[in-house]
């Protein structure tokens, strides 16, 4: 887990949780790839994908209002300035990945079976969102742990009413 205060507070499990959800539908997205019924594929990806790019919307609206601007407040530093951009660049870029599938399944509506097209960006969205995540887990996240005044402010944002 991400914050420690997460066993006395849901609303911080929440957000640690926050990267399960966000890893199981690539999870989802990586046994699609690996089908070889490239209709059945193309089917379940083309209904799973409105609630993905809505998850994934909500993921990086929390990271974008709360996590990222209590860490530059906290923590500030050029290198958390850097990170911070970086992934903030790097949440458009999946947006628009997204964008273009749903264009995708928009363009070709006689289609009923993925594409190469389709399979390459998938695979290319699905390792770009690992790293992605990976950068937060591994190096944001364990600095705002690490603070307490971070810790804090994190804690009153989400127990506005
Ligand atoms: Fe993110
Ligand atoms: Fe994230």
């Amino acid at each position: 887990m991400f914050f420690r205060e997460d066993k006395v507070n849901g609303k911080f499990l929440k957000i640690a949780q926050e990267h399960e959800v966000v890893l199981e539908y690539l999870e989802k997205l990586k046994i699609l790839l690996e089908n070889n019924d490239l209709s059945y594929s193309f089917k379940q990806l083309k209904s799973m994908l409105p609630e993905f790019k809505s998850e994934m919307r909500h993921h990086f609206k929390i990271e974008e209002h709360f996590l990222f601007p209590a860490a530059l407040l906290c923590v500030p530093s050029i290198e958390l300035v850097d990170m911070i951009m970086v992934l903030q660049k790097e949440h458009g870029f999946v947006e628009r990945d997204i964008d273009t599938l749903e264009r995708m399944f928009e363009d070709n509506p006689k289609a009923t079976q993925m594409n190469e097209a389709m399979t390459g960006l998938l695979k290319t969205m699905i390792r770009d969102i690992e790293k992605h995540a990976r950068i937060e887990i591994d190096h944001l996240f364990p600095k705002m742990d690490a603070c307490k005044k971070c810790r804090k402010i994190i804690k009153g944002i989400l127990l506005e009413p």
